[in-house]
């Protein structure tokens, strides 16, 4: 059976697969371009999206302002109907000027995470772009649909629910994440209650998307069947001609053993997924001497003196110089996958 389209507002999602927002350099125009063109919905990260700008190491907020102008227009040139839009995290230092920046050059949506993105609303306010928070459980959807009704009276265009199978950061207690797998399935139809008292209150749609560790058909008709309207997928997204990470990142992910997928410590003070390398090695009993700020984090995620390492700085070595000396997140699955594909194939499997 085909998947069904999904509307979110006045946009239709052809096909309910969300591309992941991948920073630094693995989501950019390309990738999401290319997501949205096949029905998708591209997702550009703008975690230093500048990176690869001639301003970036005078000034990284200008680099990055003018990155997200300049990706946009690429990306929807790739896909002229097609839904292209931006993940931000909430701990991205100057969050609210890229959120604005974001609406200006006219996003239709905007996904943030890493925290709960309480003032998202007033911040996108008098503008068509769609917003979503992602949580990780049904305290964390209550409390932030609830606040978005009584402080803004309006909620969510739709929900993305990260899962502890993800990759990336993950909103989990380090020694939580097996547990949270087993329970998981329980948390998401707990949340998707949560979306359907909003969306009887503001009469609309809530579609919820499940993000984590999902691979094929299958684990997608699964989080259909526990009553989402779709997913968001990252992983699988990286090892096509058309994400926009280097080769050698790519052959990283696909030279993955399961036993090479570890969960490490990140200065923003949550867990994350990534494959074992160098770097993951060293970080186990040293602490890398940061070289230069270019001031990713807010100042209350990142205490630059006692960070075991630069999260900007490894984030970048995996994707400018070597994937073995950087950080290179990955999702649970990503060892299942052993062949280049495009986004066009990927789109077709996954959606037919
Ligand atoms: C390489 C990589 C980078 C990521 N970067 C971000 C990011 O910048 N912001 C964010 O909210 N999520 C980020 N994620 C999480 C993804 O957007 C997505 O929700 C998650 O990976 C889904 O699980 P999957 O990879 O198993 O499909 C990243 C994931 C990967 C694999």
């Amino acid at each position: 059976m085909k998947l069904t389209p999904v509307a979110i507002g006045d946009l239709s999602l052809e096909i309910p697969i969300i591309q992941g927002g991948m920073g630094i350099g693995v989501s950019l125009s390309r990738l999401a371009g290319s997501v949205a063109k096949n029905g998708g919905m591209g997702i550009i990260s703008c975690a230093q999206i500048g990176f690869n700008h001639p301003l970036f190491e005078r000034s990284p907020y200008k680099a990055n302002m003018k990155a997200i102008e300049e990706q946009y227009k690429v990306a929807k040139s790739i896909a002229k109907d097609g839904i292209v839009g931006f993940n931000i995290m909430c701990a991205t230092f100057k969050y609210e000027k890229y959120v604005k920046r974001c609406v200006e050059v006219g996003a239709d949506v905007i996904i943030s995470g890493a925290g709960l993105p309480i003032h998202l609303p007033e911040l996108v306010a008098g503008s068509k772009t769609k917003i979503a928070p992602i949580v990780s459980s049904e305290k964390a959807a209550k409390v932030l649909l609830r606040t978005w009704a009584k402080r803004y009276n309006r909620t969510a265009d739709f929900l993305v629910i990260e899962g502890p199978e993800a990759g990336g950061h993950l909103g989990f207690k380090y020694d939580g994440i097996e547990t949270a797998i087993e329970k998981m399935d329980n948390e998401v139809k707990k949340i998707v209650a949560v979306t359907k008292e909003y969306s009887e209150k503001f009469k609309c749609e809530i579609p919820v998307f499940f993000a984590g560790g999902v691979y094929d058909r299958s684990d997608i008709d699964h989080y259909l069947s526990l009553g989402c309207a779709g997913v968001q997928m990252a992983t699988r997204f990286v090892v096509t001609e058309e994400c926009d990470a280097p080769k050698a990142y790519k052959e990283r992910y696909l030279n993955a053993r399961k036993e090479d997928i570890k969960i490490i410590k990140s200065p923003v003070g949550m867990p994350g997924r990534a494959i074992e390398n160098e770097f993951t090695e060293t970080i186990k009993t040293k602490q890398i001497p940061i070289e230069k700020c270019r001031s990713c984090l807010s100042f209350d995620h990142c205490d630059r003196k006692t960070i075991p390492y630069c999260i900007t700085e490894m984030l970048l070595n995996s994707v400018t110089k070597n994937p073995d000396c950087g950080l290179v997140f990955a999702g649970s699955n990503v060892f299942k996958i052993n062949e280049m594909t495009t986004v066009p194939n990927l789109m077709k499997e996954l959606s037919e």
